[in-house]
């Protein structure tokens, strides 16, 4: 279980919902299921359309994550990866920034969700 929080200039105030964590939903899908305007196109981890930053609340260390290849080349093509996040995340699977909405599974820890 996870409270997500979006913040955005688009809306009027961050929203706060209650995600169950372990029923692998995107991020991107627990957006739409509460109307939440995270842009997308393909759905499928290839556009970059849906890009967010993921911070970790109450200090907690983030999850480990193991990025998928079409996640790092989005990443990367869209300059929103360094060098060293990307070695951190493949080397010791510490998760950068910077996210895909479509391809982010919520865990079981509190974030904070910039778009
Ligand atoms: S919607 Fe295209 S990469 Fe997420």
């Amino acid at each position: 279980m996870a409270n997500v929080t979006f913040s955005s200039p688009r809306m009027t105030k961050d929203i706060t919902v209650y995600a169950v964590a372990g029923d692998t939903q995107s991020l991107l899908a627990v957006a739409q299921a509460h109307k939440i305007p995270v842009d997308f196109e393909c759905q499928n981890g290839e556009c970059g359309s849906c890009l967010v930053q993921v911070s970790v609340l109450s200090g907690k260390t983030p999850y480990g994550v193991a990025l998928t290849e079409k996640e790092k080349t989005v990443l990367r093509y869209a300059g929103k990866i360094t060098k060293e996040q990307l070695e951190a995340a493949e080397t010791s699977d510490i998760p950068p920034p910077w996210r895909l909405a479509c391809q982010f599974i919520v865990r079981n820890e509190d974030i904070l969700v910039k778009f």
